[in-house]
């Protein structure tokens, strides 16, 4: 069997993006049938909510959408991280640029913008920490983009249908 395709998303906290992204990207991997062939994660660069639940707002926002976010805990990004996953997918520009400041320089083409990969004009996936409840609307609208685009790229890259075409 080869080795499973690893996503790691990243952002500051580890409770509001990117463990929606986490749950979002598992929903779309779980609904193509490639849970046998991708694999998610998510972390983040900060340190201050290691171990906790994600936040309240995002687990409730996500619910509303049919994704479940209660069992992740928060982590902090490790050495480690840089050499295991295949796919190091920033939520915005500032964590972006202090995971380069960590990575070692070959693995530094893993490190992208999540929304690189979104079909919305937008790089960032604005930190809904300070906002109202609109911000992890916001949040879940750009993440769900970003996934869709994400699941065609990985499909076509390494998981192409070998009797299409
Ligand atoms: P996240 O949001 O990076 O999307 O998890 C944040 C969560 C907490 C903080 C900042 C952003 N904070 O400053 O504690």
């Amino acid at each position: 069997m080869t080795a499973k395709i690893q996503v790691l998303m990243v952002c500051l906290g580890n409770i509001c993006r990117s463990p929606t992204a986490h749950g979002v990207f598992k929903n779309r991997i779980e609904n193509a049938g490639l849970g046998d062939k991708i694999h998610v994660d998510c972390s983040g660069t900060g340190n201050y909510h290691i171990g906790e639940k994600p936040d309240l707002r995002s687990i409730e926002t996500a619910a509303r959408r049919g994704y479940d976010l209660d069992s992740f805990r928060a982590r902090q990004v490790q050495a480690s991280d840089f050499e295991r996953f295949d796919y190091i997918l920033a939520m915005d520009a500032t964590n972006l640029r202090n995971l380069r400041a960590r990575c070692p320089q070959v693995y530094l083409p893993k490190l992208q913008l999540f929304l690189d990969y979104a079909a919305a004009d937008c790089e960032a996936v604005p930190d809904p920490y300070f906002s109202g409840p609109k911000g992890f609307d916001v949040v879940l609208d750009l993440i769900e983009d970003a996934s869709d685009g994400l699941l065609v790229h990985i499909r076509d890259r390494h998981f192409p249908d070998p009797g299409a075409g």
